[in-house]
């Protein structure tokens, strides 16, 4: 090993200590495909994070359903009164649950509410997220759909930290998708998240090897 790689291995080690896991905790909405590609990846020994809680605003998410499959302690947050954001109770009941699971990073997999105070407050530059794009080109709701209408050539898909903005944040990684001439959206969002399942356990292992901080 290289003497910068020698460095990075000891500086991961401190940070983290020598057998300890990442510990994450994941809120999604949907169908959790990024959260079985992390999976994947812990599976196959290319990350080393420990999920310690999901949590999905959605009882039958298929996240959920991916957690309880995977023996991963899960939670529904019931949120009656608001469609796209938790309420300030709720969320700090949100964080009361991460800190019990004594999670270190929140990993976004198609959560589809916008995160406030209580949240980022407690896990300020702790929050990550995978959004759809080449962000800044279109933050917000069906990215996929927003960069076949303008035409362009190309989109792809960003991690970035989370902050009070819609996928305003700091980029971390981007991956760049190509659009081909024909493409429907639902075939351009699938080439997407080919490239999203890929990007995202790579960037969470940055932070394994204490590249990211
Ligand atoms: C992904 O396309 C992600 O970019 C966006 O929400 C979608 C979640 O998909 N934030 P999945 O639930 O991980 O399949």
């Amino acid at each position: 090993m290289s003497p910068a790689g020698l460095a990075k291995l000891r500086t991961a080690c401190i940070i983290r200590g020598a057998m300890e896991r990442l510990k994450i905790g994941v809120l999604g909405s949907g169908k959790g495909s990024n959260f079985r590609a992390i999976l994947a990846a812990i599976a196959g020994g290319r990350l080393e994070v420990e999920p310690r809680i999901v949590m999905s605003d959605h009882a039958d998410a298929g996240i959920l359903a991916l957690a309880r499959e995977a023996g991963i302690a899960h939670a529904v947050i019931c949120e009656p009164s608001f469609r796209t954001k938790l309420s300030p109770e709720i969320e700090k009941r949100v964080v009361a649950d991460l800190r019990k699971a004594e999670v270190e990073l929140v990993v976004l997999a198609g959560y589809m509410r916008m995160i406030k105070a209580p949240l980022l407050e407690a896990y300020s530059r702790r929050i990550v997220n995978i959004h759809p794009s080449l962000l800044p080109a279109f933050p917000g709701l069906e990215a996929w759909k927003q960069a076949l209408e303008a035409g362009v050539s190309e989109t792809g898909c960003t991690v970035h930290f989370v902050d009070a903005g819609m996928d305003s944040g700091e980029v971390i990684a981007q991956r760049t998708v190509p659009i081909h001439e024909g493409d429907t959206a639902a075939l351009l969002h699938a080439r997407i998240q080919v490239a999203e399942h890929d990007l995202y356990p790579a960037v969470l292992a940055r932070f394994c090897d204490g590249e990211i901080t």
